[in-house]
């Protein structure tokens, strides 16, 4: 499967910060934000990865991230000329996707616990997969309608009266079909390609499956100020408690065999003498 990291967008939320860097650059305790939907990716063995961002900001991911041949994996950098919604992914990335299927995450949502994630993309067989997650204020995204049986029977974008509780967090699994889905769609009322209008027709199709990611899992969603200070002090606590890393590249690439030990070990002789390196030195 080829992955999609989308990390443009106005960033209006996180001014005057947003000046500074873009929001998926921004500082999320002791790493980049977008380091943490990339270990999502990998984790997931996506190694083949597309990322997209502003014309302004697209020079910062490059200097970060190179070709991806460091963590075994490889960077195809696109251009968005303006945030015209998260489904136009889809067709900036149609030449990169080809005929595979693809997984999308956003730059700036950071997951975190289980293996919930992990067998979906190892289990994907076609359709798509989105997941549910159970918040307090459902009506800021798009949020899913479940029967008694657990399938789900509706989709809407940031409604006004939800019909439950749960979220539609920014990972998304789909067969090729998107290509053409995303193709064929037209922009909402706000003048975007919703990516709940993608979700809306695989669930016409009958072909969208829902999992409702289990209590204890953290999906955070860095967009704002006081949400990127929670973020990083979320992070930081699950790291002092645990002694391991969220959101570490490196890490998730050796062990899924991206890397091997000796490349690692050069990787880790390239940094400066910084606690991500003692982290990475104590895994070798
Ligand atoms: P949002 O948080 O909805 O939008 P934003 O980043 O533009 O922020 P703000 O509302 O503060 O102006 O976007 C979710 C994620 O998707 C975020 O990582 C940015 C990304 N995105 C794009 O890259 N292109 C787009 O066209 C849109 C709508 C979002």
């Amino acid at each position: 499967m080829k992955g999609i990291l989308l990390a443009g967008g106005a960033g209006s939320r996180l001014y005057p910060l947003s000046l500074v860097a873009s929001k998926q650059l921004q500082p999320v305790y002791d790493k980049p934000m977008v380091y943490y939907p990339l270990t999502t990716l990998i984790e997931g063995g996506v190694r083949e990865i597309c990322l997209i961002s502003t014309p302004h900001d697209l020079p910062r991911f490059r200097q970060l991230f190179g070709d991806g041949s460091q963590w075994g994996i490889s960077f195809d950098y696109r251009e968005q000329a303006k945030p015209e919604g998260i489904a136009q992914a889809f067709r900036i990335a149609a030449s990169f996707i080809g005929k595979d299927p693809v997984a999308l995450i956003l730059g700036d949502n950071i997951f975190s616990g289980g293996d919930t994630f992990n067998r979906a993309f190892a289990e994907f067989q076609g359709g798509a997969t989105i997941f549910g997650y159970r918040v307090h204020d459902p009506e800021r995204y798009g949020v899913v309608e479940f029967d008694q049986a657990g399938r789900a029977l509706s989709i809407e974008e940031k409604p006004k009266q939800p019909r439950s509780n749960y979220a539609v967090p920014g990972l998304y699994l789909y067969d090729n079909d998107v290509v053409a889905i995303a193709r064929d769609l037209k922009p909402s009322p706000r003048g975007e390609l919703e990516i709940t209008d993608v979700n809306v027709e695989y669930l016409r199709r009958g072909t969208l499956r829902v999992q409702k990611l289990p209590r204890g899992f953290a999906w955070l969603d860095a967009g704002t100020s006081t949400s990127l200070h929670e973020a990083s002090a979320y992070v930081q606590t699950i790291e002092k408690r645990q002694g391991i890393k969220v959101g570490c590249p490196e890490e998730a690439a050796f062990n899924h065999g991206f890397i091997s030990l000796d490349g690692l070990r050069q990787l880790v002789g390239r940094l400066p003498g910084c606690e991500y390196r003692s982290y990475l030195e104590s895994l070798l």
